[in-house]
């Protein structure tokens, strides 16, 4: 069984030996001046997102606790871009994997789960995935990756070339190398959570700055602390909030929380396409909301600087939903009144 393990393990990180680094994009905004923007596009992993990185984290974190043998069927709950990378390494290693996924998950995430071998199982409701994962794999002696849990432990917050490790790196030649802030949305909370220790440990006075959609409890958790909130509806914001106050999210390392309206998400990845020629998923919108309110106040105090955030995933995997006018206007609304405020292109 140890040779499995060490097999398993060689290949994973092999793979990982022979990938790139994601590229850290500067946005041309003359409208802020003294203020640089970044986006770290994580689209371009292999599996098309940045769950890329948590993936090959569980994968490794469950090998070498001795949860995945040869022959476990690796079970998980998602909105799709964590089952997506997972199915790519379950191939790697030669397991069989099921994505337990709410029947809203966009298609094109289904293709490709089951272009590497997965299998879909589906439920109505985002509240039901992990209920519904832990049943599954119990009835079929089945191993629950379970990120929403293990995703803020499963990384190395230290380093190891980690999300916040590349950033830092990636800066250093910059005029502002240290961020003012750097904004993320929380799925699991596991990449804030990374984010938000790297800072502490390297003693950065860097902000993490978490952005939440509508119909998430993250941001009424953060300032309540109850941890026994829900929410009746899923976020439509796909990747980010969830209906219920998820283990893996860490409120102490996050300095600040702002709620994005859902149409203010839609609006900002349409005009990004317009600023960079490229389509990026709706949780990039949400993150680039909440990256103007904080250039908006550093131009009010007078402040320079940078400011950071992730572009999660690519908007191709939405044509038929964020980027489809009758879609958006059916299940989004009129996005004008944010449109009319994002900064000129
Ligand atoms: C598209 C997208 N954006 C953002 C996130 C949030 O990342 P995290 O789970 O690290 O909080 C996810 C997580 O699934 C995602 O799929």
């Amino acid at each position: 069984m140890r040779d499995w393990i060490n097999q398993s393990v060689k290949r994973i990180e092999a793979d990982f030996q022979r990938s790139a680094d994601t590229h850290l994009v500067k946005l041309n905004l003359p409208v802020f001046a003294g203020i640089d923007i970044y986006l770290k596009d994580e689209s371009t992993h292999p599996t098309g997102s940045l769950k890329h990185r948590l993936a090959r984290s569980l994968f490794l974190y469950a090998l070498c606790n001795g949860w995945i043998k040869q022959n476990t069927t690796v079970v998980e709950a998602s909105s799709g871009s964590t089952a997506v990378s997972e199915a790519y390494f379950a191939q790697m290693i030669g397991v069989s994997f099921i994505a337990v996924m709410p029947t809203s998950t966009a298609r094109s995430k289904i293709r490709q789960i089951e272009h590497y071998g997965g299998q879909c199982h589906f439920v109505e409701k985002a509240s039901q995935v992990r209920s519904e994962s832990a049943r599954l794999a119990d009835s079929i002696d089945g191993y629950f990756m379970d990120q929403f849990t293990y995703a803020e432990r499963a990384t190395d917050w230290r380093g190891n070339n980690n999300i916040a490790e590349s950033i830092f790196q990636q800066m250093k030649q910059e005029p502002h190398p240290i961020p003012h802030t750097i904004v993320m949305s929380a799925g699991t909370g596991g990449t804030s959570a990374t984010l938000g220790r790297y800072f502490r440990y390297r003693a950065y006075p860097t902000q993490l700055m978490v952005v939440d959609p509508e119909n998430s409890v993250f941001f009424d958790y953060y300032n309540t602390r109850d941890a026994s909130l829900t929410s009746e509806y899923g976020s439509r914001i796909e990747g980010i909030g969830r209906p219920q106050v998820e283990p893996s999210f860490q409120a102490d390392v996050v300095d600040r929380m702002l709620q994005v309206p859902d149409a203010a998400s839609i609006a900002t990845i349409h005009w990004l396409e317009k600023l960079i020629g490229c389509k990026a998923g709706a949780s990039t919108g949400t993150n680039l909301w909440g990256v103007f309110q904080v250039a908006r106040e550093m131009q009010e105090n007078q402040q320079s600087g940078s400011i950071v955030t992730l572009m999660c995933d690519s908007g191709e995997r939405y044509l038929d939903t964020y980027y489809d006018e009758s879609w958006v206007a059916q299940n989004i609304g009129d996005l004008n009144v944010y449109s009319a405020q994002l900064p000129p292109v």
